[in-house]
């Protein structure tokens, strides 16, 4: 037989992984789970089967938490954060680091459990996501250990409760628990129910790395169990990875309820090749991208977009690889491809594949496995991007592709999704591949690779896959608060000076739309007088109409966005000084309309500093690099959201307005604001102000309304980025409801006096982009 023989008649063998370990010890609990609550396993009740899908068969059998369970984890929760929260880190960054260590230790078995459970090849649950798990328990050890240097002005938001998917049971868990107990919060954790046996391993883990009692409580059970969980009236804050769907349904159910909230979602993520790219290499990256996890990865690279001169080339190359990819046992160490996680998922994936055109669909013709849940890899060419197969997420191994002619055609294919979680870009161009990140709306961005991640990077999505952060520094916000929450200054009502304005002639402001005053839609407004009946307003009442425009007139004043730190400080400085021209006359006005609270001089003051601060910051809200382990770095820039829609605080009229309007100027970010409706006078006269500061039209519009007219319309807009409002405002909630339409940012917790960086920090977008170097 000659070398080339060989070579042909060769295959592969099995390299079966063992299960014994992970067999003992479902034995010694007798394949039957409770739930874990005050560092006790307590029996539950109410059983169903979790089953390997590897072989369609019952490993072992969870419960379906009551809400007495979930009750009783919430109050243990409650007990132990009083003990946990005011540790020093570094007695937390012990516990987080045995966890971390205890994790390692028993590595092999948490694969082997979770690749019985889940269906994922165990070549990845034992190098990627069991490694990213303890990655990220270490990594925040280190959290908790610099927390009171570096964060002196955040602490813990309380109990938290932490929803996760099946399709990275502990990798998802790690994400939400490590940084959660980083930074002094206790957790009630709930599972997917097809897996939650690394849960319940974890848990036992807890107990034995010095984890208090109630500092992590894991309740198993379906969806009725998350929405307990949401719904808890104890619990502050929600972290949830899952479906959109489900993340619209927590958006609402927890609208108004002060919780704070955090969603991680689908998406639908453009998988861009250049005709310059390194072929090979982006072949592989396709297979990294769709097959790894058998597709069920939120932000699989699941749209293919190729240029169009390589097209050809590119799919024959794919497919043939695509044809070499093995599927079967998952714990065989040398296959390629294992089980989709249930019954369920698969139906679904061949229900949405079954819409399409057959001939468009090429499939991997490997022998599979004739029992448990197994698909085909599957690529289907040639469609349109309307089409559902191409805007939908699939959650399989299925990748759609199209082609595109120029740079800039790619970024509007890639855009055209309601998701924005990933984007990956092969080009050996580097001006080209850089040049496109900044142009992706994304959360994440990888050059010349694909699904990287790290505990030190962060990860999340903008649009409809979702809002928050998971990892890095940026991670560590879902899981801290101000330390002060903003109050209002000191009350000077006794020091109020006698109002000065000495105006008599009536005055009839209007909106500000695109650079323009412009009068309401309807025509209308309503009259307000001074204290004094000295002087009358007439103040305009906008509708949809209204709304409809200023929107229109902020996105086209996109241009904004990219202008440079430098430009905007400019501009922002002239803002102050122009309104420090009219000091005297703001102070008055001031005086004449707010009863209560700081005087018109030192409101004034106030808000010429703000300016100022926010002058400061636009070339200095940088973004940094991070410390990812490979050749190679991640940045983390700060990109601003696009457009805010806000609603001016109550009080301080102007301080309070300006703070709006200057902070996101500072960012690069449209605004569309709607001045405070008690005193609505200041912000008739600021429009003077801002018409001759040198701002571009379209960055700053505003409008006159009644707030609870015009708030759902804006929570639902599908072209505003994100919307603000104070907490006490009856809106909030009516807002926080409406956003769930297509799950835009917002924040409800503003006033004129939270400090600058919080405002900042809402202001952008995090964005990381991931940059391989090397060759080979
Ligand atoms: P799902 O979103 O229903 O499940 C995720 C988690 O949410 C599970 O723990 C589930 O028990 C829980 N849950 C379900 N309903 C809930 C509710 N009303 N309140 C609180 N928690 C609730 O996802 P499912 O049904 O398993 O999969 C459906 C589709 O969702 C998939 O085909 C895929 O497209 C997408 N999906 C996306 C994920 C991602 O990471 N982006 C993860 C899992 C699913």
């Amino acid at each position: 037989m000659d070398i080339k023989e060989i070579y042909e008649s060769m295959d592969y063998g099995t390299a079966p992984e063992s299960a014994e370990e992970a067999n003992a010890w479902l034995d010694k609990n007798n394949r039957v789970f409770g739930h874990f609550i005050d560092g006790e396993f307590v029996s539950g009740t109410d059983h169903f089967e979790t089953i390997n899908p590897a072989t369609g068969k019952s490993l072992a059998q969870v419960s379906q938490a009551s809400s007495a369970d979930v009750d009783s984890a919430v109050a243990a929760a409650n007990r132990a954060f009083n003990e946990w929260s005011t540790r020093s880190g570094f007695e937390r960054a012990k516990v987080l680091y045995a966890l971390a260590r205890n994790i390692q230790k028993h590595a092999r078995l948490f694969s082997v459990l979770e690749t019985l459970d889940n269906g994922k090849p165990i070549r990845e649950s034992r190098d990627i996501d069991i490694p990213l798990v303890h990655r990220h328990f270490y990594y925040h050890a280190g959290m908790a250990q610099l927390m009171s240097k570096e964060l002196p002005n955040r602490k813990p938001i309380g109990i938290c409760g932490q929803i996760i998917p099946w399709n990275f049971p502990m990798l998802m868990l790690a994400w939400k628990i490590a940084p959660a107990l980083a930074m002094g919060n206790t957790v009630v954790l709930k599972p997917a129910e097809t897996t939650s046996l690394t849960a319940l391993l974890f848990a036992e883990i807890c107990a034995q790395s010095g984890v208090p009692k109630g500092v992590v409580n894991i309740v198993a059970g379906d969806g009725d169990v998350g929405d307990m969980i949401v719904r808890h009236k104890d619990v502050h804050k929600i972290a949830f990875t899952g479906s959109t769907d489900v993340g619209r349904k927590i958006r609402q159910a927890t609208a108004g309820s002060g919780k704070s909230l955090t969603l991680e979602l689908g998406g639908k993520s453009p998988f861009i090749v250049f005709d310059d790219a390194d072929l090979d290499s982006a072949v592989e990256g396709v297979v990294d991208a769709i097959w790894f996890n058998q597709g069920q990865v939120c932000c699989a690279g699941s749209r293919l977009l190729v240029q169009a001169g390589l097209a050809d080339k590119f799919h024959s190359k794919l497919v043939n690889r695509m044809k070499k990819l093995r599927i079967g046992d998952p714990l065989d160490k040398s296959i390629d491809m294992g089980a989709i996680n249930s019954q369920a998922q698969l139906d679904r994936i061949k229900s949405m594949l079954s819409s399409c055109d057959p001939s468009k669909i090429t499939t991997a013709e490997t022998t599979m496995p004739d029992d448990g849940y197994y698909h085909p890899p599957t690529l289907i060419q040639d469609v349109e991007t309307s089409d559902t197969l191409m805007q939908e997420e699939i959650f399989g191994p299925v990748l759609v592709s199209t082609t595109f002619r120029t740079p800039s055609e790619a970024v509007a294919l890639a855009n055209n999704t309601r998701y924005g979680l990933a984007a990956s870009v092969w080009s050996e161009n580097i001006n080209l591949a850089l040049g496109m990140a900044p142009k992706l709306k994304a959360g994440v961005v990888w050059v010349n690779g694909t699904n990287f991640f790290d505990a030190g990077a962060g990860f999340g999505g903008t649009k409809e896959s979702g809002f928050g952060r998971e990892g890095g520094w940026e991670g560590l916000m879902a899981y801290t608060r101000p330390v002060n929450v903003p109050k209002e200054p000191a009350d000077y009502s006794t020091k109020k000076t006698t109002p000065n304005r000495a105006a008599s002639i009536n005055r009839t402001y209007k909106n500000y739309v695109g650079g323009k005053q412009s009068r309401p839609d309807g025509g209308y407004t309503k009259q307000i007088s001074d204290s004094s009946n000295a002087a009358t307003y007439d103040i305009p009442i906008s509708n949809r109409k209204d709304l409809r425009n200023a929107v229109e007139a902020a996105n086209k004043a996109i241009g904004w966005s990219s202008s440079t730190g430098h430009l905007r400080s400019q501009i922002l400085y002239y803002f102050a000084e122009n309104l420090s021209a009219r000091a005297d006359e703001f102070a008055a006005l001031i005086d004449t309309f707010q009863p209560r609270g700081m005087s018109g001089a030192e409101e004034v003051q106030a808000t010429l500093e703000t300016i100022f601060e926010c002058a400061a910051w636009s070339d200095k809200f940088d973004g940094d690099v991070r410390n990812v382990p490979m050749r190679g770095l991640a940045l983390s820039l700060n990109e601003p959201v696009g457009t805010i829609a806000a609603f001016a605080p109550e009080s301080q009229a102007l301080l309070g307005l300006v703070r709006v309007i200057a902070t996101n100027i500072a960012v690069g970010n449209r605004v569309i604001v709607f001045p405070s409706e008690i005193n609505p006078v200041i912000a008739g006269e600021l429009i003077q102000v801002i018409e001759t500061s040198d701002i571009p039209a379209g960055v700053v519009n505003i409008l006159f309304a009644d707030h609870s007219d015009v708030a759902k319309h804006t929570a639902m807009h599908m072209d505003i980025d994100a919307v603000w409002c104070e907490e006490t405002a009856p809106i909030s909630s009516m807002i926080e409801e409406h956003s769930a339409t297509n799950l835009k940012r917002t924040w409800t917790q503003m006033n004129a006096a939270t400090e600058i960086r919080e405002f900042l920090d809402h202001a952008v977008e995090k964005k990381t982009v991931w940059i391989p170097w090397g060759e080979g």
